[in-house]
């Protein structure tokens, strides 16, 4: 039977990078986990924050039950910082796995993937590029970061196999110096299906490049409140029809190029 709501226990917890933490999480919630690009809502350990945190799984172990989240904390008044402070065997109440995640059922030996991911959004990209793995198709992994201290991820997108990685750090302390989109606007490759997440911005430079990709996956973000299409908080226009309200959480957060107006 699929669960919507359970307490995970905390299996571990860690800094991994300025400000950036791994939270790994065990329950059943897992097993119920489809596509990657779908999310966790987290409930704040602190009765003063009513409304959850939306989070992506970044990847999950089904043999044991456990999924990892990376998130960026605030500062201390935020929610984010009050999740990062629980440690190994807390419990969290955690809903999930939640909407529409990247389609890879269409993905064949043949193709040449494309993945662009920036800063915080790069986490979700993880899961999709282990499971591509198992499809051997090729795969270009652009990743952009605002400067090395923020660069998550890294070696596990490298140990893939068949995938190209470049890195980019808009102050050039690492790798390609300037923003991923530039690192994109490079490419020689002709790619058969993209997938992205990452800031507005660099969504909007990916969509304007590749609109003509028919498989064309981009991950939204949306400040939300149920989480589960009932309030109407996360609301993007349809662009085909622009009075049509597309629901970030239940609609996405993955959409076709086609179907969002960015
Ligand atoms: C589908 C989805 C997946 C996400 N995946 C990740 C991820 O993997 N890693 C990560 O670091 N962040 C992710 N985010 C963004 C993350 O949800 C916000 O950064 C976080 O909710 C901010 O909470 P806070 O406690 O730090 O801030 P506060 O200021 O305490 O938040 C106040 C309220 O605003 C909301 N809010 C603030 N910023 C955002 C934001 N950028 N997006 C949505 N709601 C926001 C909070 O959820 C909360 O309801 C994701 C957002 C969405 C919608
Ligand atoms: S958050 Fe309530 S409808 Fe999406």
């Amino acid at each position: 039977m699929s669960k919507l709501q359970e307490l995970m226990t905390v299996v571990s917890q860690r800094e991994v990078a300025c400000n950036i933490y791994e939270l790994v999480v065990k329950g059943d919630l897992v097993q119920e986990m489809k596509l990657p690009g779908q999310f966790l809502h987290l409930a704040v350990p602190q009765s003063s924050m009513l409304l959850r945190r939306p989070i992506s799984i970044s990847s999950w172990d089904k043999a044991t039950s456990t999924c990892s989240l990376l998130y960026r904390i605030g500062d201390e008044t935020t929610g984010t910082y009050a999740l990062s402070k629980l440690t190994q065997g807390e419990m969290v109440d955690v809903m999930g796995p939640l909407g529409n995640g990247f389609p890879i059922s269409e993905v064949t030996q043949k193709d040449h993937v494309l993945l662009v991911g920036g800063g915080i959004g790069v986490p979700p990209l993880y899961e999709l590029a282990k499971q591509l793995e198992e499809k051997d198709c090729q795969m270009t992994v652009l990743l952009g970061f605002a400067t090395e201290n923020v660069k998550i991820l890294e070696a596990q997108f490298a140990r893939i196999n068949n995938v190209t990685l470049r890195v980019a750090t808009d102050d050039g302390s690492y790798g390609y110096k300037g923003h991923v989109g530039m690192l994109m606007e490079e490419l020689a490759l002709e790619p058969t299906a993209v997938y992205t997440c990452g800031a507005p911005g660099m969504l909007k430079a990916v969509a304007r490049k590749y609109d003509h990709i028919e498989r064309l996956y981009i991950s939204m973000e949306s400040r939300m409140a149920c989480g589960i299409g009932a309030c109407y908080a996360c609301v993007e226009h349809d662009r085909k029809d622009p009075n049509h309200a597309l629901k970030v959480c239940e609609d996405g957060p993955v959409f076709l190029g086609k179907q969002i107006a960015l």
